[in-house]
């Protein structure tokens, strides 16, 4: 990142969480935030999944919102992502959703049928992932900030015991000095990863602040985890990184069957195209609901002619 970009980041993102900033946007900004979410409903959702395969590209389905910090709307969320990978299921579809601990309970601990004391993202995730599995579904753990990371690794490796790695993927981001290290570590799991560069503002004792240094760290994560054969998604919209990664697999002989490319809804879409034309796996990650805001500024907060486009779009 610039030291332009890397500072614009940061007051972007502390903007938008200035509450009085984020009760104007949630109030106006819905008609903007359709250009990064396929819409409201599953059923939205749905119909994007449908126009996207036409075009050779898979879905991922993401139930928006994050951060709850009682039983109810954790509980709530949860019948919703039950209910979206009955409908995409009953669609025809196979389901392929991610899913933020955050929104489902993780650090809330409730009383299990034994009596005994358990997390409520743990119940529900395992809900989640026993249902997605019947129908030979799958379901990515999202990284959320860094203290998180600890938890959601070691529930993953639960649920990667419990149902199996082609039902069961996670996050690392390459902005975390920790990622090389929790990459090896989770080796033996022969793990199904998305890596990412990292969306959250961290500070620098967890993360790297320089584009140059992310960069580097991303595309060491995707050889190391390519060469270890395990399954990798790239999910990036930087073509750079996007075309070493098709050289170092031809160089390397790694099957194109063992990655698959993974970009956002509403960006890059001709990158998108032109990925699935050559025979790449493409997958876009298709947003939808009603709690859009924080994953609509974190998009924001990534590209400086984003804010822009928000600033016409209210005037
Ligand atoms: P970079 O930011 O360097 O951008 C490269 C180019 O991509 C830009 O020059 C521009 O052309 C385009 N671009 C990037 N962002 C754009 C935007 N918002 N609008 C328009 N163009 C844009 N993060 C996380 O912390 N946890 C997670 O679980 C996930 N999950 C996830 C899934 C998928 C499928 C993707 C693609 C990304 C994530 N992320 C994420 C977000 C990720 O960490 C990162 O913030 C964004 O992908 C932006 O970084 P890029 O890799 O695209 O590169």
């Amino acid at each position: 990142m610039s030291q332009f970009e890397q500072l614009y980041r940061q007051v972007a993102l502390s903007v938008a969480g200035n509450p009085v900033v984020e009760k104007v946007l949630s109030k106006q900004g819905w008609a903007l935030a359709q250009r990064f979410v396929s819409g409201e409903t599953a059923q939205d959702a749905i119909k994007a999944i449908h126009r996207l395969e036409a075009q050779g590209i898979q879905g991922n389905l993401d139930l928006l919102g994050e951060f709850v910090n009682t039983p109810e709307p954790a509980n709530a969320n949860t019948e919703m992502i039950l209910q979206t990978i009955d409908q995409v299921h009953a669609a025809g579809l196979t389901p392929y959703n991610s899913i933020k601990l955050s929104a489902i309970g993780q650090g809330q601990t409730v009383n299990g049928p034994d009596g005994k004391p358990q997390d409520l993202g743990d119940v529900n995730a395992r809900r989640i992932v026993a249902r997605a599995k019947e129908y030979g579904g799958f379901v990515n753990l999202d990284m959320e900030d860094h203290p998180r990371v600890d938890e959601t690794l070691r529930l993953f490796r639960e649920l990667v015991n419990e149902f199996g790695h082609q039902h069961v993927g996670t996050v690392l981001q390459a902005y975390l000095h920790r990622s090389e290290e929790d990459r090896r570590r989770l080796d033996d799991l022969r793990p199904n990863i998305r890596i990412v560069k990292g969306a959250y503002l961290e500070p620098a004792s967890v993360a790297m602040q320089s584009k140059p240094e992310i960069d580097a760290a991303y595309r060491r994560l995707v050889y190391e985890h390519l060469k270890a054969g395990n399954y990798c998604n790239v999910a990036t919209h930087d073509h750079h990184i996007i075309y070493d990664v098709m050289h170092f697999a031809l160089a390397h002989g790694i099957p194109k069957d063992q990655f698959e490319f993974q970009l956002l809804y509403g960006i890059r879409e001709d990158l998108q195209r032109e990925l699935a034309e050559q025979g790449y796996t493409v997958r876009s990650y298709i947003p939808f609901g009603k709690e859009w805001y924080g994953y609509y500024s974190r998009r924001i907060a990534e590209r400086p002619k984003n804010v822009m486009f928000v600033l016409r779009g209210l005037l």
